[in-house]
């Protein structure tokens, strides 16, 4: 049985899994998917086990999109984004090559959540609070999207400033400061626990604005149920996560042989997977 798995840590709440298996089954594919909490001295050997073929595929989640970086033979992610979130072996059966390929399917993730529900985000003003592990990719997948100006702050200064090395076109915002946006994203961990306040006077904010979490569990933080509140249009990161796995089964599936990989539905059934209870 060919085997799958995510890691991370913490990984208890990982979905991955329930959408995988249940994509695998659909497609009678026989693998199954885990997830295993790990530490970063496990990477190497993980790897291994890739190339040896106990494993066939990974994904990564905070924090060690980065860390696995130095581990893979070919990265097939935008260098600025300095995030892998799929990994998986690229057979070369002519050669007998074998090589550990690393992918990001959080840019796609991001770009597909906002098709979905049809929101341009062309010439718009963009607003992101956070500067961890999934905001280059959110940045990258933006700036391909040719908005009017994207602005970003963050708690630690320095790590916004080190995101507008790799991004110069960001205009830095002190944390705390609120400046007219037509799109607002949190992409800090604020908002996972039920008393998480972003420090945001939604009452400053004029009407009409589209608020987006990258969370989605719980499914309305605070910050989106205060906007929700104001008639603002509101986003969770569910559908961004479903399209990221979506992107990364068909990686998985590539075969030598028919170069496409399985597109996997995502339907009413596969979102209720999404819904943790
Ligand atoms: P990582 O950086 O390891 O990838 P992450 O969970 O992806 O972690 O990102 C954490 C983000 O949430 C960061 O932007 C972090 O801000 P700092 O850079 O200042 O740490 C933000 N964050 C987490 N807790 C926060 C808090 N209590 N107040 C403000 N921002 C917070």
């Amino acid at each position: 049985m060919k085997k799958y798995l995510v890691i991370g840590n913490p990984i208890e709440h990982s979905l991955s899994p329930r959408l995988h298996n249940y994509w695998f089954k659909e497609n009678n594919i026989e693998a199954i998917y885990e997830k295993r909490q790990i530490k970063e001295p496990d990477i190497k050997g993980i790897i291994s086990d890739i190339r040896n073929g106990k494993i066939e595929g990974i994904n990564v989640t905070v924090p060690f999109k980065k860390s696995v970086i130095p581990f893979l033979d070919k990265l097939e992610i935008p260098k600025k984004t300095q995030s892998v979130n799929t990994i998986y072996i690229e057979k070369n059966n002519k050669t007998g090559s074998n090589k550990i390929i690393g992918e990001n399917t959080d840019i796609l993730g991001f770009k597909y959540s906002l098709e979905h529900i049809k929101y341009s985000v062309t010439g718009k003003k963009i607003f992101i609070l956070g500067a961890g592990g999934v905001t280059p990719s959110i940045i990258y997948a933006l700036e391909e999207m040719e908005p009017s100006v994207i602005m970003l702050s963050n708690r630690t200064k320095e790590k916004a400033k080190d995101l507008v090395k790799l991004f110069p076109k960001i205009e830095l915002v002190e944390w705390g400061e609120i400046k007219n946006f037509d799109m607002i994203i949190n992409t800090t961990s604020l908002g996972l626990k039920q008393n998480d306040k972003l420090p945001i006077n939604y009452d400053q904010i004029g009407s009409g604005k589209f608020f987006y979490d990258v969370i989605y569990n719980p499914k309305k933080t605070n910050f989106l149920l205060e906007a929700e509140k104001r008639g603002h249009q509101i986003e969770n990161g569910k559908m961004m996560f479903a399209y990221q796995a979506q992107e990364a089964f068909r990686l998985f599936t590539i075969d030598p042989n028919m170069r496409s990989g399985l597109l996997p539905t995502i339907n009413k059934q596969v979102l209720q997977l999404l819904d943790n209870d």
